[in-house]
């Protein structure tokens, strides 16, 4: 790892005990906009995370266009710290826009940066979960269908259900948060699913 190791994720607790291992979800949101209903779906996950999982954000602004050349000649730091915050996270949480019926440059952008070289790709058997946000009645089904598609060709391991197309997001959200209780409550049960889905790999 180019960037020293992942944590341990083994915490101490009280008297020295050492407690269970935190499950580490990275949070993806597909979105550049400061004001992002994507992000808001994360934000809103990372306060419906049951208890022992970790949920950290991860913005992908700082990710230069991907260029072959940049990566023989060794990738820029933002790339390899967006590799190794995949390959140090359990399992991804990606919630994404659709821009023109597909993915959004940006996020593709940065699945074709962690999907090189093809081998040691942090994305290879990677549990992913999926979500997004529309302010249209679509609910992002095509773009999330597309990244399934890309997901096939890194190998990575997409949770099949439940899905979450979030339609009409801008009557959902209040000064930025998820205020739609049933959204919420379904982000939390793709929480719960994601964690289950993780371990059927690791057993
Ligand atoms: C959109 N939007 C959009 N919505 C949709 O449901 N289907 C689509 O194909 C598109 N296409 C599209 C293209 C481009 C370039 C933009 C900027 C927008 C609208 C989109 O759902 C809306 O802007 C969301 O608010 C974007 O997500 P964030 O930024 O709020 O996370």
């Amino acid at each position: 790892m180019p960037f020293g190791r992942c944590r341990s994720g083994i915490g101490e607790g009280k008297g020295g005990f050492v407690t269970e291992r935190v499950f580490r979800i990275l949070g993806i949101p597909g979105s550049l906009r400061r004001e992002s209903y994507n992000r808001g779906l994360l934000l809103a996950a990372q306060e419906l995370a049951p208890p022992g999982v970790e949920l950290e954000l991860y913005e992908l602004r700082e990710l230069p266009l991907y260029d072959e050349d940049l990566e023989r000649t060794g990738p820029p730091d933002p790339v390899l710290h967006f590799k190794q915050a995949i390959a140090c996270a359990d399992a991804l949480l990606i919630a994404t826009p659709e821009y023109n019926w597909s993915v959004p440059g940006p996020l593709k952008n940065a699945i074709d940066w962690a999907s090189r070289p093809p081998a040691t790709s942090p994305l290879r058997r990677k549990p992913v979960a999926l979500m997004g946000a529309s302010t249209g009645i679509s609910g992002t089904i095509r773009a999330q269908l597309a990244l399934r598609q890309i997901f096939a060709s890194t190998e990575s391991y997409v949770l099949p259900k439940p899905d979450l197309f979030v339609r009409e997001a801008a009557a959902l959200f209040r000064d930025g948060r998820l205020i739609d209780p049933e959204t919420r409550e379904r982000i939390r049960q793709l929480l719960e699913a994601l964690v289950a889905w993780t371990r059927r790999f690791r057993d």
